[in-house]
C-alpha cells in the first residue's frame, strides 16, 4: 500500500483523538456492531424500486433535497408518518419527521441542541455504547438508571432524579431504548412507560427515546412508544439500519416544531441522500410487513442456534439473556472473568465481540459481559464461532468449566 506523508501534520488543530487504523477486514467470526443478515437484503426488489422511483423522480435530483424542503423526500416522511401512527400508537404526520444520515446523527442533533460541558443525562445501566462515547467527549456525566428483564426500575429512577434535585442537578434529559433495549433485548411494559411520563413531569426531564429496534419485536407485543403517551416530553428517534440496512444511513426523528426547527438550523449537509430515501420508500411503501416477518423469523432462527450454542459450549458458566427481538443477546460470564481479556486472544481466533465495559454507564459494572450480533453470521458460524470463543475463554481464563479443570474450580469457594 502506497504510504504518502502529509507535509502538514504539524498543523492539525490541538485535541484531536487518534487516528483510526486502516481497514484490516472483516473477521471470520464477526459478532460485533449492528450488522444485518446478508441474504434479507432484497436485492432484486430493491433494484426493481429504484428504477421505478427513478423513472418516476429522478429529474428532482436536480434540486437540494429535490425541492421537498429540508425534512426529507416526503414519500419517505409519510410511509413514516403510517408506520409510526400504525405499529407505535404515535399521532404524527409527515411534518413531524426529519430524514437523518443514519439515527446516528439524529443523537448527534439532539445532543447539540441540549447539551453544554458539565451537563448531567441520565440511561439505563447498560446502554447504547455510541451514546456513552459522545457523552464522554462532550464532557457530560451519564448517570446510570438500574435496569431488570423489563428495562428500567422506576422504582430506582424516582430515587435517583429526587438524589440529584436534592444535590441542585438537573439532567438534560433521560436516554432510553425502551422497546428491544441494546444490549438487554427487554421491552418496558406499558406501566412502566406511564410512570416514567409522570415522573419525568414531575422531575421536569425531558426523554430522549430510541426505538431503533421496534421494527423487529418477536411477538409484536410492544407497547406505544413513549412519544405516543406524551409529544410534549420526548424526542423520538427511529432507523431503518435495522429494518432494512444499515449501509443505507437512513434514520429519522420524531419531534415538535420547537425541537426540529433548532434542528433544522443545525443540518447544514445539504441533505440526506435523496436516493437512499426514495428507494426506501418505495420499497417499504408496498413490502414493509412481507420483508419484517421475513426478517424477523430469519432473526430467531440464528437467535435460537445461538442460545443453543452458548448452552453447549458454556453450560451454566455463562447466561445468555434471550432478546425480545432485535439483533443482539448480552453474555454473562462468572463474575471475575474479565472479558477484556479475551479480546485479543479471541481476534487471533478471528472472533470479534463487543466487550460489556463499553456498554456499561459505570466502570467495573460489566466486566464480564459481553454483546453478541447474531445477524451477520450464518448459522454454521454462529456454532463454530461459539465453539471457538468457548476454547478461547477457557484457554485465557479457565473458563467454562471442563473436564480437567470442572472439580478444581468448583472447589474454589470452599477455599
Ligand atoms: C440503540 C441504537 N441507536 C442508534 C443506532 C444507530 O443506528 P443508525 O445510525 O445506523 O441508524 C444504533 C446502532 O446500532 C443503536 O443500536
Amino acid at each position: 500500500m502506497a504510504s504518502v506523508k502529509f507535509r502538514y501534520v504539524s498543523r492539525f488543530r490541538g485535541g484531536l483523538p487518534p487516528g483510526a487504523a486502516r481497514f484490516g477486514g472483516m473477521p471470520k467470526f464477526n459478532f460485533t456492531g449492528g450488522h444485518n443478515d446478508p441474504h434479507m437484503i432484497p436485492v432484486d426488489a430493491l433494484a426493481a424500486a429504484a428504477s421505478s422511483v427513478i423513472k418516476r423522480h429522478g429529474s428532482l435530483l436536480a434540486i437540494y433535497n429535490l425541492g421537498q424542503g429540508p425534512l426529507g423526500y416526503l414519500g419517505l416522511r409519510e410511509f413514516l408518518a403510517s408506520k409510526l401512527t400504525g405499529t407505535r400508537g404515535m399521532s404524527v404526520t409527515a411534518d413531524d419527521i426529519l430524514i437523518t444520515s443514519g439515527s446516528l446523527q439524529g443523537i448527534d442533533f439532539v445532543n447539540e441542541i441540549l447539551l453544554e460541558p458539565g451537563d448531567t443525562i441520565l440511561a439505563e445501566e447498560f446502554t447504547y455504547s455510541s451514546v456513552l462515547t459522545r457523552a464522554k467527549k462532550r464532557g457530560i456525566s451519564v448517570v446510570p438508571v438500574p435496569v431488570d428483564g423489563d428495562g428500567l426500575r422506576i422504582d430506582q429512577l424516582e430515587a435517583i432524579l429526587s438524589d440529584l434535585k436534592a444535590k441542585g442537578v438537573k439532567p438534560k434529559y433521560l436516554y432510553t431504548i425502551p422497546t428491544i433495549q441494546n444490549p438487554t433485548g427487554s421491552i418496558l411494559p406499558l406501566e412502566r412507560r406511564l410512570s416514567l411520563i409522570q415522573l419525568a413531569k414531575t422531575h421536569e426531564v425531558p426523554i430522549f427515546e430510541d426505538e431503533c429496534y421496534a421494527d423487529i419485536v418477536w411477538a409484536d407485543d410492544a407497547p406505544p412508544a413513549l412519544y405516543a403517551i406524551d409529544p410534549t416530553q420526548v424526542i423520538h428517534i427511529g432507523s431503518l439500519s435495522k429494518s432494512l440496512a444499515p449501509a443505507l444511513r437512513l434514520g429519522y426523528l420524531v419531534a415538535g416544531w420547537e425541537v426540529l426547527s433548532q434542528i433544522i438550523a443545525l443540518k447544514t449537509d445539504g441533505g440526506t441522500g435523496a436516493i437512499d430515501q426514495m428507494v426506501a420508500a418505495e420499497y417499504f411503501s408496498t413490502h414493509f410487513d412481507t420483508h419484517i416477518r421475513k426478517l424477523k423469523s430469519g432473526l430467531l432462527r440464528k437467535l435460537e442456534t445461538l442460545v443453543k450454542a452458548v448452552d453447549r459450549e458454556f453450560g451454566t458458566d455463562a447466561e445468555l439473556t434471550v432478546p425480545k427481538g432485535g439483533i443482539f443477546a448480552w453474555l454473562k460470564f462468572p463474575e471475575g472473568v474479565k472479558v477484556s481479556s479475551l479480546t485479543a486472544p479471541s481476534a487471533e481466533s478471528g472472533i470479534a465481540f463487543n466487550p460489556g465495559p463499553e456498554w456499561a454507564c459505570a466502570a467495573g459494572s460489566a466486566d464480564n459481559m459481553l454483546r453478541l450480533c447474531f445477524a451477520l453470521t450464518t448459522e454454521a458460524e454462529i456454532e463454530e464461532g461459539m465453539r471457538e470463543l468457548a476454547r478461547v475463554c477457557f484457554e485465557t481464563t479457565g473458563f467454562p468449566r471442563r473436564g480437567d479443570n470442572r472439580a478444581r474450580i468448583e472447589r474454589k469457594p470452599d477455599k
